[in-house]
């Protein structure tokens, strides 16, 4: 052929190129993550999460509020305490600030508001690790104890009225134990978003410090995902959907997008992508050091998130993204 090709055609001016965008970001596949503790009128900022605060229940229920105003409607809910033991009691108890945090939020919204909740003992363990071990040997971690502690927690969340459970633990089999413990207790209804692919990754470090959940010692190597492997992520897929998984999640995003797609692909049911603590913490780093601008690289990772096959996004940036009107244009 001897014409000339002239792709740029369609870069000549916005509205072609909007015309031409085959990926529209929508926030409306966008959750917005918190930090629950316990007390009273407590607000702390966090070290490496610039705009996020670990706030009690009373504190929580007033940013909420702020955020729904925004058009905040999807929200994710972590819980830090300082109350930590062997078998991780605190997941579940009747302080667990999360817990609580969900039935007054649950109480004011109803269903215009959508509560999703992580499931993990990370944050009540006196080791850190995201289950309990066997005589204190955290190389060891007890699978099936551990889901056991992980299905109370998930049951007494949904009790509460959290209409989605996040369970980031990694342990074998827990979706099906959290799914036969929620049929069997009448809550049919209750979504599992399950970390599918979460790979054992440096982008938590400002998340651990956030809910004061970094292990003492060891790693979380013996159950989170190794990042050189891809194909075990679609093995992941098939067991979590087999267990009754209504949605999968991998994570962290931006370095595992090869993984997104891959899920997208081979996954029926929709796909989440958890942009992480440490993603969120690069990009505020850089704008405060003047070298990018902070708006362009929000939308340019998240519309990459998005493009590989995530149409659920958890995101720190929601809350900016929604006050500054970014997602316009
Ligand atoms: C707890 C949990 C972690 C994150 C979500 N749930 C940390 C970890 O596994 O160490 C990370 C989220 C983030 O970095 O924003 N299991
Ligand atoms: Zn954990």
């Amino acid at each position: 052929m001897d014409l000339d090709q002239r792709p740029r055609r369609l870069r000549r001016n916005k509205v072609i190129r909007d015309l031409c965008a085959e990926t529209q970001l929508n926030t409306k596949g966008l959750i917005q993550p918190y930090f629950v503790c316990e007390g009273n009128s407590v607000r702390e900022t966090i070290n490496g999460l610039p705009g996020i605060h670990r706030e009690s229940v009373d504190n929580l229920l007033e940013t909420v509020a702020q955020d729904v105003e925004f058009g905040i409607n999807k929200i994710m809910l972590f819980g830090v305490t300082d109350r930590k033991d062997a078998l991780a009691a605190t997941a579940y108890d009747n302080e667990n600030p999360v817990i609580n945090a969900v039935r007054e939020i649950k109480q004011k919204y109803g269903d215009d508001l959508f509560i999703a909740a992580d499931v993990c003992l990370c944050a009540s363990t006196e080791s850190g690790h995201c289950g309990v071990s066997v005589n204190g040997d955290t190389d060891n971690i007890d699978n099936d104890r551990s889901v056991e502690i992980l299905s109370q927690m998930g049951l007494r969340l949904a009790a509460a009225g959290c209409d989605c459970l996040g369970p980031s633990d990694m342990m074998d089999n827990r979706v099906e134990v959290i799914r036969r413990k929620l049929e069997s207790s009448g809550f049919k209804n209750t979504i599992i978003m399950a970390y599918t692919a979460k790979f054992a990754s440096s982008y938590y470090g400002p998340f651990r410090e956030a809910a004061k959940s970094a292990p003492g010692k060891g790693d979380r190597k013996g159950y989170q995902m190794d990042f050189r492997n891809r194909t075990e992520a679609l093995h992941e897929l098939e067991l979590d959907e087999q267990e009754g998984a209504d949605i999968v999640m991998i994570k962290p995003a931006l370095a595992y997008l090869d993984i997104i797609s891959d899920i997208r692909q081979n996954s029926s049911v929709p796909v989440a992508a958890f942009n992480v603590s440490g993603e969120y913490a690069s990009v505020k780093l850089q704008a405060e050091a003047g070298l990018i601008e902070e708006k362009q690289m929000v939308i340019e990772n998240l519309t990459a998130i998005n493009r590989a096959g995530a149409g659920i996004i958890l995101t720190y940036h929601l809350r900016d993204i929604l006050k500054n009107g970014w997602h316009h244009g």
